[in-house]
């Protein structure tokens, strides 16, 4: 099978990408817009970039009639956002706040979700969350516009929250976290069937079958 991706209606890029690339983790982010209405919603085109700076990116892409996302529209305002894990326990919460709400309705109240101060940005954490990423906008791109156009925002990792619960020797643990990843159409995976393959140290040790 080979496909030309010009050659494909921009809805099956999209679902080739969604079923090709997988599983995705969830960034759930929230914003504040100017007049202080939070705002909330998961991003699943989401990874790290770099440690120098602590670096994280993901990608809003535009609504069918051209429209940015409001999470867009508040980083654009603010320059700030604030990236939370999804679990397991919190997958439905989180899917209903990707539901298109006017813009300046709040997600949290929607979802019931509690908002906690961040301590170096506006934005509020999902208390809810066990791990939280306060970010400050490091850059903007925007790849394109118009309908389904789509930007990278890069974010700067200024504060770092995380749950006692999940903590252990200066990192999370994924059998606490339970962290959920998104697949094609309306897959979903957990994280609980994982496998541990230390990487090779010298070159020699590559070759061993
Ligand atoms: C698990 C999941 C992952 C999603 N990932 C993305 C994504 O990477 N990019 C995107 O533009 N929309 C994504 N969406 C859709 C947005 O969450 C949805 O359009 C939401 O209404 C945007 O909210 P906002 O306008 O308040 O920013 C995703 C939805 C779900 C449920």
């Amino acid at each position: 099978m080979e496909l030309d991706p010009e050659s494909l209606p921009i809805r099956e890029r999209y679902a080739l990408l969604i079923s090709s690339i997988l599983p995705r983790p969830i960034a759930w982010v929230s914003t504040i817009s100017p007049e202080g209405v939070p705002n909330l919603a998961p991003f699943s085109f989401f990874t790290g970039i770099t440690s120098n700076p602590m670096t994280i990116c993901f990608c809003p892409i535009n609504n069918r009639d051209g429209r940015p996302k409001d999470t867009l529209v508040n980083i654009r305002a603010t320059k700030q956002f604030v990236v939370n894990l999804v679990t397991e326990a919190m997958a439905q919460r989180m899917n209903l706040t990707s539901a298109p709400f006017p813009y300046g309705v709040s997600e949290f109240e929607k979802a019931g979700l509690t908002p906690a101060p961040g301590r170096k940005v506006r934005p509020p954490r999902v208390a809810e969350s066990p791990i939280q990423m306060e970010c400050e906008l490091f850059k903007l791109v925007d790849v394109s516009d118009g309908p389904l156009g789509g930007h990278l925002v890069i974010g700067k990792v200024v504060h770092y929250h995380a749950d006692e619960a999940v903590w252990n020797e200066g990192r999370p643990r994924h059998q606490d976290l339970k962290a959920i990843g998104r697949m094609g159409g309306a897959w979903y995976s957990r994280t609980q069937d994982a496998f541990e393959m230390p990487r090779p140290m010298t070159a020699a040790e590559e070759l061993k079958p």
